[in-house]
């Protein structure tokens, strides 16, 4: 098998800058050079919880320790999601901040006990057993993306993120949902435009709180449709669920009959749509990425492919797809001696605690036979990810076809990554690759 890598981002010394001229958060950094590992290489030894005053953001506390990240977590009434739950940068001339203009209302910006009723309301269709059904088609679904790749087996050429890493975990994710194959398209441009990338390449035109409620509305317009229709013809499927939900309102009221705001409903029907997706398109191109710097790691796959279990961690480890999320402290609180005040921001860096040396034996090495691996990829405590046992299936499922079919890979031009700092990935990986021909 033949893997290249052609990927360079001139070093930026961080040990010479003076701390709090360090940059964790700018869009442009993770685009140019990829994740700070260095800067946060150095926050954790040297200042763990650091309070940070970057230009053209509010501030907020870095927190880049996998045991502060916990203690955080873990206490969702003193750090709470509602408010500021992403870092985005302040508005800059006509258009506006992502973080005052947060249009609705998802899982993952609410707090106890509203939360948990929400999230209940959802949950049971995330379970390892009830994931584990749809492991048959899942397998199907990878089938028919690598038939299609392959060809008759000579060389290919493709963009990895758009033609390979996008598919599966879309048409995933849709066919849980219940939504039609021609609606795809819809649902990848919802997430790339309103999901907050702060990447040029994805925002709305003019990027104005107009642009982005004309681009709700015409999405609740859908979901009103789409609700109606399940409502009348009710199905095996997520959107089902959804449009009979009822929220357990009262304590004589056990079963639930309170109906769930439309609001609220939209707004977690648009959470599982595009988190059950981008996250794990993310996942899949970075982690090829780590594969062509890591040949020894896929043979070592292709050698052994009941890795796939370790590997997928050790992929959501090294690649940490989600990068942070924010929450606020509702009181005074002592962190590591630095004193949190009620209003401060507080950013959970995953991708700084997944690279923590206290946790991680050798924490900058790529190893998919890597147990335990107690990452923090997924989040901790009350938002812990609910989709993570389909995304490892996803990962699982996918890495162990790649390593069956695909005899060569490598890049076939310049690799671009992401102008975001919440989540982070390859945005084009032009490859080159031939494949086993269809069985
Ligand atoms: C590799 C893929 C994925 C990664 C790295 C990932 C990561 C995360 C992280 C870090 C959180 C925590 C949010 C917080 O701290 O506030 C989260 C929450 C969440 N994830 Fe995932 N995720 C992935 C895949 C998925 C999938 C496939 C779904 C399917 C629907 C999903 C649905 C959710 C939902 C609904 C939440 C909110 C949970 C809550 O607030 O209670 N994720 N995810």
């Amino acid at each position: 098998m033949l893997l290249s890598a052609a990927m360079s981002a001139a070093p930026i010394d961080v040990w010479k800058q003076p701390i709090d001229a360090l940059d964790v958060i700018s869009a442009r950094i993770y685009g140019e050079h990829g994740y700070p590992h260095e800067a946060w290489r150095r926050l954790r030894r040297e200042a763990p919880v650091h309070w940070h005053q970057p230009p053209g953001y509010r501030p907020f506390w870095a927190i880049t320790k996998h045991a502060d990240i916990i203690e955080v977590s873990k206490q969702p009434k003193i750090f709470r999601s509602a408010g500021r739950f992403i870092l985005f940068p302040e508005a800059q001339g006509a258009g506006a901040s992502l973080e005052e203009a947060p249009p609705l209302r998802m899982l993952v910006n609410m707090d106890p006990p509203e939360h948990r009723d929400y999230r209940r309301l959802v949950a049971h269709w995330f379970t390892p057993r009830a994931i584990g059904k749809l492991e048959q088609r899942l397998e199907e679904i990878t089938r028919d993306i690598f038939d299609e790749l392959a060809g008759d087996g000579g060389w290919r050429t493709c963009d990895f993120v758009r033609d390979v890493a996008a598919l599966q975990p879309l048409r995933m994710i849709t066919e849980m949902l219940g939504i039609p194959q021609e609606r795809e398209q819809w649902v990848l441009k919802i997430t790339n435009q309103n999901f907050g990338l702060e990447d040029p390449d994805f925002q709305l035109e003019g990027d104005t709180p107009e642009a982005r409620l004309a681009f709700i509305t015409e999405a609740f317009q859908y979901l009103d449709q789409l609700m109606d229709e399940r409502r009348k013809n009710p199905r095996e499927d997520l959107s089902t669920v959804l449009a009979q939900a009822k929220l357990a309102g009262r304590p004589d009221d056990p079963e639930g009959s309170v109906p769930v705001p439309k609001f609220e409903l939209y707004s977690l029907y648009f959470l599982v749509m595009v988190a059950g997706h981008d996250t794990t398109r993310n996942a899949i191109s970075s982690g090829l990425r780590a594969f062509l710097e890591h040949p020894e790691q896929l043979r070592k796959l292709q050698r052994d492919p009941s890795l796939v279990h370790t590997a997928a961690d050790e992929i959501v480890r090294w690649t940490t797809p989600v990068n942070h999320f924010s929450r606020t402290a509702t009181q005074d609180y002592e962190l590591r001696g630095q004193h949190i005040k009620p209003g401060d921001s507080v950013a959970l860096f995953y991708a700084s605690a997944n690279r923590d040396e206290d946790v991680f034996p050798d924490p900058d090495v790529f190893r998919i036979d890597r147990d335990p691996n107690p990452h923090l990829g997924f989040g901790v405590g009350e938002h812990f990810c609910l989709g993570s046992h389909l995304a490892r299936m996803d990962l699982r499922v996918f890495w162990r076809q790649f390593a069956e079919r695909v005899e060569e890979i490598e890049l076939d031009g310049p690799l671009e990554l992401l102008h975001a700092s919440f989540v982070g990935g390859p945005k084009r990986m032009p490859v080159r690759f031939r494949m086993k021909p269809r069985a």
